[in-house]
Parts: structure tokens; sequence; C-alpha cells
């Protein structure tokens, strides 16, 4: 009776999931962690690691929601002779580390390409996918970003004059590892980076994307943060729980951003759904660089479970004025001033231009008080920095 019963399951199972979608479970809100390139990049070790995973749970980060703790690129050896991958001298046991990262209530991510060579020159899974997928399983791996980098060589080779042949074949190449993730029975959280390649939002969750990067590479200074937003439009309708779009990991407490202009990083992250992925050194983190990065009231709008991701409602001059619908029919609304001007302006939203009538009952998200929005209600912002709000029911 019981392995009917069980039979009857795996069938139902078998029927619902098709072979080419992303496992809505496995990522039902965008995935929030840490990623080691971001700050550590080539010089990254297994010490680096375990610090993080320390760090994220002594700064209350495990708490407020981050799960996954990602090695990036460069933590590849050489391949045995039965062609298995081996991590190099700065990574000596990924078992162990794994095991460590587990015991502390996390989930461990690694790096991988489609190609022969990653970015960074090291080995890619290229004639290994399945061999690799089935080893990053037995290490306990929960989480996968794999990067195209050095597939696009052999894309061009192959098809020099055919771009149609060179996008399947890359399209080809995710599915394939998708396929081989799912043989090995372990959920594996799929991350695809080709930096929005062939508009990868139309075809990510057909081959098993949980997430795909829209663009190019982030940068820790505001104005390619900005253009990233801005690279984001139109894209909204793409995500949705289980695939999201990933405007790449966040630089929070990295390089010279100020902290209004962290605060705005993080705030555009939540309106637009996005992966929370942080990618500062967690174990010298400033307070008020942890206080941003935990505050769950704007984390709880970036994990709203509607998944629906924000889009720009206008601009007037250098402001600009977000809305995201959440679950509970609630609304948030982001005000950002994105010019250069250091002096504090006041500015005045147009609440009929947000689809609302009247003053409306609002929390502010970072302030974390309360506070009446209204067409009245004049907003200072310094250069850079953010309103956050989320009115619980809009009229
Ligand atoms: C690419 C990716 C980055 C990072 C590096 C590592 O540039 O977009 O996020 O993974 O490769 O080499």
């Amino acid at each position: 009776m019981r392995s009917f019963v069980l039979g009857l399951v795996a069938a139902t199972m078998l029927i619902a999931a098709p072979a080419f979608a992303a496992s809505p479970q496995l990522a039902a809100t965008p995935p929030m962690g840490w990623n080691s390139w971001n700050h550590f990049a080539w010089k990254v070790t297994a010490a680096d690691i375990r610090a993080a995973a320390d760090a994220m749970v002594a700064s209350g980060m495990r708490d407020a929601g981050y799960k996954y703790i990602v090695i990036d690129d460069t933590w590849q050896g050489k391949r045995g002779p039965d062609g298995r991958i081996h991590s190099n001298k700065r990574f000596p046991d990924m078992k162990a580390l794994a095991d460590y990262v587990h015991a502390r209530g996390l989930k461990l991510g690694i790096y991988s390409s489609p190609g022969p060579t990653t970015c960074a020159h090291y080995a890619g899974s290229w004639k290994h996918v399945k061999q690799d997928a089935k080893t990053f399983a037995e290490w306990g791996v929960d989480y996968l970003k794999y990067d195209l980098c050095g597939l696009r060589d052999v894309m061009k080779k192959r098809h020099p004059h055919d771009r149609e042949a060179r996008m399947r074949m890359m399209r080809e190449a995710y599915a394939k590892m998708h396929e081989a993730l799912e043989a090995t029975g372990r959920p594996i959280v799929y991350s695809l980076c080709n930096y929005g390649w062939d508009a990868v939002w139309e075809w990510g969750p057909k081959v098993g994307g949980n997430l795909w990067r829209t663009t190019g590479d982030i940068k820790p200074n505001w104005d390619r943060i900005y253009t990233i937003v801005q690279m984001q439009a139109g894209l909204a309708a793409y995500a949705g729980p289980g695939h999201w779009n990933d405007p790449d990991m966040l630089e929070v407490g990295n390089g010279d951003l100020t902290l209004a202009e962290d605060r705005s990083h993080f705030s555009w992250w939540a309106m637009l759904a996005a992966p929370l992925i942080a990618g500062n050194d967690l174990s010298n983190m400033q307070p008020e660089v942890a206080k941003i990065l935990t505050n769950r009231e704007v984390i709880a709008v970036d994990q709203d479970p509607l998944g629906k991701q924000g889009t720009r409602a206008y601009s007037d001059g250098e402001m600009e004025v977000w809305t995201r619908r959440l679950a509970d029919g609630a609304l948030a609304v982001a005000v950002f001033n994105v010019g250069p001007d250091r002096r504090a302006r006041p500015f005045h939203i147009d609440l009929e231009r947000l689809g609302l009538h009247g003053p409306q009952q609002a929390r502010d998200l970072w302030a974390h008080k309360a506070v009446t929005l209204s067409d009245e209600l004049p907003i200072a912002l310094a250069s850079h920095d953010v309103l956050m709000l989320r009115i619980a029911h809009p009229h």
C-alpha cells in the first residue's frame, strides 16, 4: 500500500514537472546569500568562505533570510585521470567546507562554466557536464552559478557566421547542465550567467534557470549601478516565483559607495524582486552596512510571495518614483534622487500618477516609522538617497 501511494506521488510529480522548467519550490522568492567574487575575486580561499559563513550568522544576516554562501570563480584545480574535477590548494577539502557551511544552517553554492575555461581561465565543465554535476552534488553543493565565458570562443569557432547557431549552442549548453543537475536528485538552485545575451529572460525558465543575469558585471560605483537599474526596464513580466531577473550581486559596503548609495542600491534590488546576494567582506563590515543588509522591512518587499517585479512609475527631473505590488494588496513605493545635487531638495509626489487618491497611511521602511503620504508631503532627499514606503491599504 505504502509503495503504491509513493508510486502515485512520484507519478503525479513527474506529470506536474516538465523536463525543462525551473523548479518554483527551489526559489519561490528571490535567492538570498553571499558570493565571494565582488570582494575577494581570484584571491578567495576556503578560510574566507568559512569566515563569511560565520559572519553571516554573527551579523544576523542568516536570521534575516540570507541562505547561500557561494564560491565564485577560481576554486578549480586539475582533473584527475578519471576526469573528475579537483579543487585547488586554496580549497583543500570541498566536502569538509560544505559540511562547515551546512552546520551553520546555511547552504553552499559553487561556480562553473559550460566552456573549457571560466572567465578567470580556470577549468570549466566542457565535456564533463554530467560528471561535474555529480561531483558538486557529492560535495553537498546547493546552488550553481553557470557562467558562459569560455563557451563563447567555442561558439565563435564552430559557427563563425551563424549567430542563431551560436545562440542555440548556448541555450543547449544551459539546458544540458540543468538536466545533469536534475539527474543528481539533489535540489540545486541554478543561476544562469550569460550577461543577458539572446534575451535570456525569454528562455531562462525553459532551460531550468531559477535566476539569470540580465547585464554585464556590476561595479561598486553609482554610475554602473544606475546604468544596470535602467537596463531592467521591460523585464518585469519575466520574473516570478522560481525564476528571477538577476541584475547582479550586491555591492553594498564595497568601493566608495556612500551609505545613501548603499540604501538606494538595496532598495532598488528589493523593488526589482532581485536576488539579494551580498558581495562585501562580511567579517569586516561596518555596523551601518550590516544594518542596511539586514533591514527586514526592505527584505520583506524583496521576498514578497507574489513575486511581482516593480517598475519605475514616473520620473520628474532627477527624482524617480518606483512602485511594486505586494501579495496582501499592499503597495511599495520608492522615491530616488538620482541627481548629483548634494543639497537636500524637497519634492512632492504626484499620487494620481500612482493611481492613488488622497493621503495614504504608510510605513517608512528606512526610518522604521509611520508616515502619511500626500501630495503635500515635502520629500527632502540628499543626492543618491531614497525614501522607501509600504502602503498597507492603497486607495
Ligand atoms: C564573470 C561574471 C562575474 C564573475 C567573474 C568570475 O565576469 O559575470 O560575476 O563570476 O566572471 O571570473
